[in-house]
């Protein structure tokens, strides 16, 4: 039985929506990785009182009116604290400058200024699409906007910049993204209407701020997913996850899991701070590959990395469609799952924006270049799980951007297998 950490997307936007609050907040179960103290640190450099991050506790946020920096706000790995702290900013009338890790500086930013600049924003970009930046925010227009993305960095960053401008805003995107922020917003007592994948907020006027809030974050359904393949890998046995956020448009993964002969049930299904929650009961199956449809990648987009190693395992191909997003992420993933699939021994090749992965490979064995990409690293040290495996990988910090107790976990369930 296990608790994995608490869910990124959602640590993220309690902490910042926090930091805007009237009053204190506490918030139970938040992730402890770098991205979250990437976030934290920013929000206390605009004038926020944001608590340690550790495990096990809460954490109390006091919010502020934000203030200007007296530093550039690193957001080191975290592509999610850059683009909504954006949207935040948008709505502040102040220079403030922004950058990142390595990674995260070749990441495009665009997709997200261009909305905001659109609203009034001022964005400057140094080295083009990418960080740093400078942005000055201040008195905004209100926004319809058509994203070309089914991206709820994108989505999300509009929703905030109208929260803090007191401006309405709707977001229409091609299929619908991670909707947490909505759910956050909504759960506060904000005026949110969602139809299909068009979103609608109709803020207060910009002076009054949110309201003080305790929230319980669900288990990461990202990080749970890599334990789940571990879970599929094992040659018998059982493992129970508990407190999994199974939000509708974070499980994909569970789909495509169900559809490759893995068995998962969920128990106890419940709501917790106005987000769906369950146990997972996680079996082997006989694995079969499959397709995973374009329309399905929004849903388990985070999930490829362990999704593509499970099915070098499986019997026959899996598909992957349109997935071309896979190589702005923290690293391109696209390449390095191939390559690294490769290196292990199974066959796997990008076709276009699609990924194909061969199934029925022999015992893994080989070293991975993990791109110091945190999701490559979990999916390759998962599959070294495998009955007969011996995989080595060019570094295990990672992980600690999003599961920082990533290899105790693993060792624990692979002792218990
Ligand atoms: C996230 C949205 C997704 C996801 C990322 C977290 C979020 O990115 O890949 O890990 O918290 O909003 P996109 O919005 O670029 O799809």
């Amino acid at each position: 039985m296990l608790r994995p950490p608490g869910d990124k997307s959602i640590t993220h936007r309690a902490l910042m929506l926090a930091s805007l609050a009237s009053g204190p907040c506490e918030l139970s179960h938040v992730l402890t990785g770098a991205d979250a103290r990437s976030t934290a640190r920013a929000l206390r450099l605009l004038g926020a009182s944001v608590g340690p991050l550790r495990p096990g506790r809460a954490v109390r946020v006091r919010g502020a009116r934000w203030t200007a920096p007296a530093r550039t706000l690193q957001c080191g790995n975290s592509g999610t604290t850059a683009r909504l702290l954006l949207g935040l900013l948008a709505g502040h009338p102040f220079e403030t400058r922004l950058t990142g890790d390595a990674s995260l500086r070749r990441r495009p930013m665009r997709r997200v200024a261009e909305p905001l600049r659109a609203m009034g924003a001022e964005i400057r970009e140094v080295h083009g699409d990418g960080l740093p930046l400078a942005i000055r925010g201040g008195r905004l227009r209100p926004i319809s906007y058509e994203s070309p993305l089914a991206s709820a960095q994108v989505k999300s960053a509009v929703l905030l910049a109208g929260l803090v401008a007191g401006v309405e805003v709707t977001v229409r995107e091609p299929a619908c993204s991670r909707d947490h922020t909505e759910r956050l917003l909504g759960h506060l007592g904000f005026d949110v209407r969602v139809r299909g994948a068009t979103v609608t907020f109709r803020p207060p006027p910009a002076s009054s701020a949110v309201p003080p809030f305790r929230l319980d974050i669900p288990a990461d359904m990202s990080s749970a997913t890599f334990l789940v393949v571990v879970a599929a890998l094992a040659e018998g046995g059982e493992l129970v996850l508990e407190n999994v956020g199974v939000n509708p448009t974070r499980t994909g993964a569970l789909d495509v899991l169900a559809r490759m002969g893995v068995h998962i049930e969920r128990r106890d299904a419940r709501t917790v701070s106005g987000e769906p929650v369950a146990d997972l009961v996680v079996r082997p199956g006989d694995l079969t590959g499959t397709e995973v449809t374009a329309a399905e990648v929004p849903r388990l987009i985070d999930e490829v990395p362990p999704l593509a190693v499970l099915a070098s395992r499986a019997r026959g191909e899996t598909r992957f469609r349109a997935v071309g997003e896979l190589r702005v992420k923290e690293s391109d993933r696209l390449t390095l799952l191939a390559r690294n699939l490769r290196a292990v021994g199974a066959e796997a090749a990008v076709d276009g924006d699609d990924l194909v992965v061969a199934g029925g490979a022999p015992p893994p064995v080989g070293r991975v270049e993990t791109g110091r990409d945190h999701r490559i690293a979990m999916a390759f040290a998962v599959l070294g799980t495998a009955p007969g495996a011996r995989v080595s990988l060019s570094e295990t910090a990672s992980p600690a951007v999003s599961y920082p107790a990533f290899f105790e976990d693993l060792h624990r369930i692979a002792a218990d297998g």
